[in-house]
C-alpha cells in the first residue's frame, strides 16, 4: 500500500490533501471529519486585517452600497466573520480537537498594527500561518512595484512576529510571479499557496444593483495552478500548495506530478461534504498503487517543467503551436 505521508512547511502530514481555508473551516466538527477521512492538515478561515483593525475597507463599503448578496458571498465578507478573540479561541479549540496540523490564516493587503495578532495565533497553538494577500489594486497612481513592496512588508511584519512557519497565498495576477515568490522566499516564507480565487461582483439587471456572487470553482480552473507549480517546482525551495479547481483524486495526482507538495481543497468539499476528502485521499492511494509508487516523493514533480521532454509546453511555445494549428 502506498504511503501518503508527506512534509509541508516542515510539518508531518499523514496525506497531501488539505482542507482549505473556507466556509467549512470555522467548525470543529469539520476539522474532525476532515481528519477522520484522511486530511493531512486543516487551514482555518481567514482573520481579516479589516476585522482586526475594526475598519471597513473602501472596497467593502462600495460593494455594500446597494449590493445584493448570496449566502456564499456573504460568508466571504469580514463583517460576517468572527472577531479576533473568537478566532484565537477557534485556533485553540481546533488544536485540542485534532492531531493533524492546524494552519491559521490572515488576510491582509499591507503592513499594519494588526500583525501582532499573528503572534497571538501562534501562541494559541497554530502550527503554521498562511498569509492571504488578497487585494484588488484599482488606483492608477499605484505601481506594481509599490503593491509588491507593500505585500513584502506585510509578509515581513508577520515573519518578524512569529516563529512558526509562514506560507503566502497569492493571486495569479502578478506580472512577474516567479520574482515575487523568490523575494518572499528570500524573506523567509516557507511555502506558497497557488492561488486564491477572487470575489467578482456581478450586476443584477433586474434589481439594477451589484450582486456579490462567489460561485464554486470548476475543474478547468486547476490548470492555472498546475502550470505555475510545474514552472516553479525546482526553481524555489519553498513548498508549493495547489489551490483552485481540484475536485477529484486525479486532480490531486496531477498537481503533485507538476510539483505540488500538498493540495488544498475548498469548493469540492463545500459541494460534496467534508467527507469527500476521503475519496480524494483513497483515490490518490489507489492510483499510486496502480502505478507502483510507494510514496508521494516517488512522483512529485516528475512532470514539472524542468523534467518534461517538452519544457516549452508550459510556456509560450505550445501556445503559439496550438493557436496556429486551429482551423475553423
Ligand atoms: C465559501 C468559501 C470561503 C472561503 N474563505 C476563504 C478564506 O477565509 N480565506 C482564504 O484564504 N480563502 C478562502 N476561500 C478560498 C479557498 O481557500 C480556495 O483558495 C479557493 O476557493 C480555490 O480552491 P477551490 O477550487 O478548491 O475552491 C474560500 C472559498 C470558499 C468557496
Amino acid at each position: 500500500m502506498a504511503d501518503l505521508a508527506t512534509t509541508y512547511l516542515g510539518l508531518s502530514l499523514p496525506s497531501p490533501v488539505i482542507l482549505a481555508s473556507s466556509s467549512l473551516s470555522n467548525r470543529i466538527e469539520n476539522f474532525q471529519l476532515a481528519e477522520s477521512h484522511g486530511a493531512g492538515a486543516v487551514v482555518l478561515r481567514s482573520l481579516f486585517e479589516e476585522q482586526i483593525e475594526a475598519l471597513e475597507s473602501e472596497r467593502e463599503s462600495a460593494l455594500a452600497m446597494g449590493s445584493d448578496s448570496t449566502a456564499e458571498a456573504q460568508s466571504f465578507f469580514p463583517s460576517q466573520r468572527v472577531g479576533p478573540a473568537e478566532y484565537l479561541q477557534l485556533v485553540a479549540r481546533a488544536k485540542r480537537a485534532v492531531k493533524i496540523p492546524v494552519i491559521g490564516s490572515i488576510n491582509c493587503v499591507a503592513p499594519g498594527s494588526w500583525s501582532h495578532y499573528a503572534r497571538q495565533i501562534a501562541e494559541a497553538g497554530a502550527d503554521a500561518l498562511e498569509v492571504n494577500l488578497y487585494a484588488v489594486q484599482a488606483d492608477p497612481t499605484v505601481s506594481a512595484a509599490q503593491v509588491e513592496a507593500r505585500h513584502e512588508e506585510a509578509v515581513q511584519s508577520i515573519l518578524d512576529a512569529v516563529k512558526i512557519p509562514v506560507s503566502v497565498k497569492l493571486s495569479p495576477f502578478y506580472t512577474a510571479l516567479a520574482n515575487v515568490l523568490a523575494r518572499l522566499e528570500g524573506r523567509g516564507a516557507k511555502g506558497f499557496v497557488l492561488f486564491n480565487r477572487f470575489l467578482q461582483p456581478d450586476i443584477s439587471l433586474e434589481r439594477m444593483s451589484l450582486q456579490n456572487v462567489m460561485p464554486l470553482s470548476q475543474p478547468f480552473e486547476a490548470l492555472l495552478p498546475l502550470r505555475w507549480i510545474a514552472l516553479l517546482h525546482g526553481r524555489v525551495r519553498a513548498d508549493l500548495a495547489a489551490s483552485s479547481g481540484v475536485h477529484d483524486a486525479s486532480g490531486v495526482a496531477k498537481q503533485i506530478l507538476a510539483g505540488a507538495t500538498v493540495v488544498q481543497v475548498a469548493s469540492a468539499l463545500v459541494k460534496n461534504g467534508v467527507q469527500h476528502i476521503g475519496h480524494l485521499r483513497d483515490g490518490l492511494e489507489e492510483w499510486m498503487d496502480r502505478r507502483g509508487f510507494s510514496s508521494v516523493e516517488d512522483f512529485r514533480g516528475t512532470l514539472s517543467q524542468r523534467v518534461v521532454r517538452d519544457p516549452g509546453a508550459f510556456e509560450r511555445a505550445q501556445y503559439v503551436h496550438l493557436i496556429l494549428s486551429q482551423n475553423s
